[in-house]
């Protein structure tokens, strides 16, 4: 299989000074937040790679990253071989960007009320200058939806059928990547599984890759064929699913999986693991993990670990190959 999206060491700094003035008389320094720190990982065409992570881990930020609406300040993002931030022919970017689209979590928000479905399933085909004719009514039926209701506008719809539309709108310049950045997440329980159920049956039919992000594992185990595990920005854990759900070796992907629902299903929220999430300004020393970690040695607060294999596995801890004893 061929490489569709490959992340090479992917660095994302903040700003988060307060204004000059202040700063000369509080006596502050400039404030940095590193929202994603070195991050390297590789998508498969025609996979679903899930990105998991606690609240602010860094990975809507990666995930605009890759759909080309905020650059890096470090690291590179090649899509189909193209550097997305360093290339300098225009027509070769422009052709990558029309193959990438997004979902957002929030499906009304990224509606624009005042027009009929129909035009915004086609508008960024339109703006093209693409033939449109009939287009609208035949996503709309692709995605479990009725032709009428292209003439219908957003606030007729319920949630789930509003993620729908986003996601026709997001199949109709036929992308061949699709950044999903937690989909499902504002969405009833009941109707979840059936939206997640639709991006599946649309991933096959139409030879879709998803770079799908979320915070809840029950619902990355249900769709991803690989999964990466974020922490403060950076990657700690990758493996395929069933390794990293059978056999997780890093001790925070260990405390997500004992924290998650079991078996039961999607949207229960999860007791979220122990520890509080620090400061990413002033992130720890050495592995940035280690005031949470249950197993953690001296070495742990000085020397931070690298992402290397152990077994099918990459993983970013010393006592990898003893953390599951
Ligand atoms: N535009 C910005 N300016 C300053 N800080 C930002 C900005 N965007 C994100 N951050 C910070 O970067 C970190 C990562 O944010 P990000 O939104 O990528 O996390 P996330 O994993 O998507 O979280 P969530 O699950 O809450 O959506 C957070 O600490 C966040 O506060
Ligand atoms: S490197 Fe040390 S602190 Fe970090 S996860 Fe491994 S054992 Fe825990
Ligand atoms: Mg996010």
């Amino acid at each position: 299989m061929s490489i569709l999206v490959a992340v090479r060491n992917l660095t994302r700094i903040f700003d988060v000074s307060k204004p000059w003035l202040n700063r000369l008389i509080e006596r502050r320094d400039k404030a940095l937040l590193t929202a994603v720190n070195k991050v390297d990982f590789e998508i498969e065409e025609r996979t679903v790679y899930g990105l998991v992570g606690e609240s602010g881990s860094g990975k809507s930020t990666i995930g605009k990253i890759i759909v080309g609406l905020l650059p890096p300040s470090a690291g590179a993002v090649e899509i189909e071989g193209v550097d997305l931030y360093r290339e300098e022919d225009d027509a070769k970017v422009d052709a990558v960007r029309s193959d990438i689209q997004m979902i957002f979590q929030d499906p009304y928000a990224s509606l624009n009320p005042r027009w009929k479905v129909a035009s915004i399933i086609t508008e960024p085909v339109a703006a093209r200058g693409g033939d449109t004719t009939d287009m609208a009514e035949k996503l709309l039926e692709q995605v479990g939806l009725s032709a009428r209701d292209a003439g219908k506008y957003p606030h007729e719809f319920s949630g789930g059928q509003r993620q729908r539309i986003c996601i026709a709108r997001a199949l109709a310049s036929e992308p061949r990547l699709i950044v999903c950045d937690e989909p499902t997440s504002a969405l009833d329980v009941s109707v979840q599984a059936q939206v997640l159920n639709l991006m599946s049956d649309l991933q096959d039919e139409f030879g879709l890759t998803y770079l799908f992000i979320s915070h809840d594992l029950t619902v990355v185990r249900h769709m991803a064929d690989k999964v990466g595990v974020l922490y403060l920005g950076q990657l700690v854990e990758e493996a395929d699913r069933d390794t990293l759900f059978d056999a997780p070796l890093h001790p925070y992907t260990q405390m997500l999986l004992e924290a998650a629902p079991k078996l039961d299903g999607f949207g229960r929220e999860a007791t979220p693991p122990e520890g509080e999430i620090p400061d990413p300004i002033n992130p720890p020393s050495g592995c940035v993990f280690h005031p949470r970690c249950p197993i953690a040695v001296e070495r742990c607060k000085v020397d931070p670990p690298e992402l290397r294999g152990v077994g099918k596995t990459r993983v970013a801890c010393h006592l990898a190959e003893t953390s599951r004893d």
